[in-house]
């Protein structure tokens, strides 16, 4: 069982190098934006912001008549967020539990919530928070990854492959669920959903184990010892190898896009 203070530590560790590899939760996060069509004036939460991969795009929309609140529960991601979004006159960033928000009701015309639902253990009380503080007929958006060409998706079986030689039982990853009838049940309406892909590239097998530590995923080697982590890190690359590309290592990353109404 991973608590929720044990997640949020994971991507505070993170967080000095989070998406600075390729600009993979930057791209999710402006096309989740767009497909929620954050518009200018709009008062909008980000949850689980991470270093602003939708914040800033959000920002650059709701223009100075609008406002983001970005809030996430790992102090440095929050800290970090903060320093970037500098003395942005309509830019909060504030340390806050997406199962429990300290707003008033009805305070955001959007709320979004890209690449993190699935880290919410108690998806009922998060959803009803955020429909909460949503005004009537008020706009959520919310991105989940959805899998990636087969040839990338090796690193669970490897990680777990080194159960027998970690410090701690290793983590369990998120487990799949649907989310439209969640948000139903929560008393959103006008649910739709949108699936794309994005492509990056890895120029080599060193880029993709830095983005590796990137990022959540970088749990994985936290329970192991140096040894077994360079280990790891061989079999990984020996995996990755027979895939390379003129110009690398190509990631084809799908995400889903759901949106609906307060
Ligand atoms: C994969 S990152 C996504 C961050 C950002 N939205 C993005 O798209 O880059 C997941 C984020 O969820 C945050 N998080 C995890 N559990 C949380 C919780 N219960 N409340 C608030 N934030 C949480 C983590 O600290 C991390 O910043």
């Amino acid at each position: 069982m991973t608590t929720v203070r044990e997640v949020a530590d994971v991507f505070g560790r993170a967080a000095g190098v989070y998406d600075s590899v390729i600009p993979f939760f930057r791209r999710f996060g402006e096309r989740l934006v767009e497909t929620v069509g954050v518009g200018a004036g709009d008062e909008v939460l980000d949850i689980a912001a991470g270093r602003g991969a939708a914040t800033f795009p959000a920002l650059r929309r709701v223009g100075e008549g609008g406002r983001v609140v970005a809030t996430d529960l790992a102090t440095p991601m929050v800290e970090a967020l903060a320093a970037e979004l500098g003395d942005a006159r309509n830019a909060t960033a504030l340390v806050m539990d997406a199962q429990s928000l300290d707003f008033p009701d009805a305070s955001f015309d959007v709320v979004l919530c890209a690449f993190a639902v699935m880290f919410v253990p108690d998806r009922a009380a998060a959803l009803a928070e955020w429909r909460r503080v949503l005004r009537p007929g008020g706009r959520l958006g919310v991105s989940v990854p959805r899998g990636a060409n087969e040839e990338m998706l090796f690193f669970g079986d490897v990680a777990r492959s080194f159960a027998e030689r970690a410090v701690r039982p290793l983590p369990v990853p998120p487990q799949p669920f649907d989310l439209a009838p969640e948000l139903e049940a929560a008393g959103f309406r006008d649910i739709e959903e949108e699936d794309d892909e994005q492509e990056f590239v890895f120029p080599d097998e060193e880029a993709w184990w830095a983005w590796l530590q990137s990022q959540g995923q970088r749990v994985f080697l936290e329970v192991l010892p140096p040894d077994a982590v360079q280990d790891l890190k061989a079999e990984c690359f020996a995996r990755l190898r027979p895939h390379r590309a003129a110009d690398g290592f190509h990631l084809f990353q799908r995400a889903r896009y759901t949106t609906a109404r307060s």
